[in-house]
């Protein structure tokens, strides 16, 4: 069994801000309730880049970072559920963007847990030698599946991609877990195409948009992160007092201050950054990850525990040691920049 570590780290988000007010100008809705009930202030909302685009410079930024030529990459996972295409794979227009020719490439479809289940994946590939260098991606336009007419979903999310590059190494990922609850599907979904032949009944046809259950989704996730991080500690045998940072998934300040709640957790262990990019789905880890990366937060050594949880409903958290130096400077190097 070969170790995983994490050797570069990459995001990129699309230029246009959507600020709460300008939502407010197309549907009821305020900045005063948007932030109170869910902590965004803002978000990035694509003119014209699809997914592949925004996953392609976050992955081209990983591998900068990690020194690593695009011809070295044997896999690239890519976490989406707003591909470009139904097929061919997000990840293989990636593939070709980049030049990775030798990578594998597929998509996996974990919403927002899709970047943990990723890394887990990748690491089994390292783990077993099959593959040495590993890109994963969790890349999103969520604006295109949202209904700009529902104002309970379409002031939570936002459009951005995140990016790290896994190789043979040191220790890095250190324990895992991952799971779902199909049973709550219908909590948060969004149809493909509708049963099309000439013996179906066209009336049931639905509108490709994403529908929620929030309170259902919210009561889920409150239980399931703490499970998740008590489950990665207990694996790794370290306690929550030796972890750094926790970075869940950006889907709802409140949800989150529940979760750390109930974990007893120093909110100054919490990674925030939802008020400025909104829920960003499959890319949100991963972009707050290397926000931190770039921002000069991670130092070598540190614990860390990202956590997620989704449509499917899925769920997953990874604790990893950071074997990465750290960025001294604290100079923040991509379009995540704070306020
Ligand atoms: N602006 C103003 N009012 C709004 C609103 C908006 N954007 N969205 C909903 N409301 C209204 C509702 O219509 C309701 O009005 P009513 O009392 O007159 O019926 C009221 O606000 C309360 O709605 P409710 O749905 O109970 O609010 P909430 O406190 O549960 O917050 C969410 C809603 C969506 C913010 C919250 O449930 C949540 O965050 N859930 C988790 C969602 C999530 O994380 N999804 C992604 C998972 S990856």
């Amino acid at each position: 069994m070969y170790d995983v570590e994490i050797v570069g780290t990459g995001s990129f988000v699309p230029e246009n801000r959507v600020t709460n007010e300008d939502i407010s100008k197309f549907v009821d809705t305020s900045d005063e309730w948007i932030s109170e009930r869910t902590g965004i202030k803002e978000r990035r909302i694509s003119i014209s880049e699809n997914t592949s685009d925004l996953a392609f410079m976050a992955a081209r930024r990983a591998l900068d970072d990690a020194g690593i030529s695009p011809e070295e990459v044997d896999l690239i996972i890519l976490a989406t559920i707003t591909p470009d295409y139904f097929f061919p794979s997000t990840a293989c227009l990636v593939q070709a963007k980049l030049g990775a020719h030798k990578a594998t490439s597929f998509d996996i479809s974990a919403a927002c847990s899709g970047f943990i289940f990723g890394l887990t994946v990748a690491e089994q590939f390292i783990n077993t030698g099959v593959y040495q260098t590993v890109l994963v991606i969790g890349a999103e336009v969520l604006s295109k599946i949202v209904d700009w007419n529902d104002r309970s979903t379409s002031v939570l999310f936002g459009d951005g991609a995140g990016a790290a590059v896994l190789k043979r190494g040191k220790q890095g990922i250190i324990s895992r877990v991952t799971g779902c609850d199909g049973s709550g599907a219908a909590s948060l979904a969004c149809p493909a195409v509708p049963l099309k032949n000439a013996f179906c009944d066209f009336s049931q046809e639905k509108a490709n948009v994403l529908t929620m259950n929030g309170r259902e989704i919210f009561k889920f996730a409150v239980k399931i992160m703490p499970e998740c991080v008590e489950k990665v500690l207990e694996d790794s045998g370290h306690s929550i007092d030796e972890i750094r940072y926790i970075i869940p998934h950006q889907a709802n300040i409140r949800l989150v201050d529940a979760a750390v709640k109930k974990l007893q957790i120093n909110q100054e262990k919490v990674y925030i950054n939802i008020q400025r990019f909104g829920n960003t789905s499959g890319a949100s880890i991963a972009l707050a990850l290397d926000e931190m990366s770039r921002g000069g937060l991670l130092r070598n050594g540190d614990l860390l525990i990202l956590v997620g949880f989704g449509s499917g409903l899925t769920y997953g958290a990874m604790l990893l040691k950071w074997t990465k130096e750290g960025n001294d400077n604290g100079e923040e190097k991509n379009d995540a920049k704070k306020d």
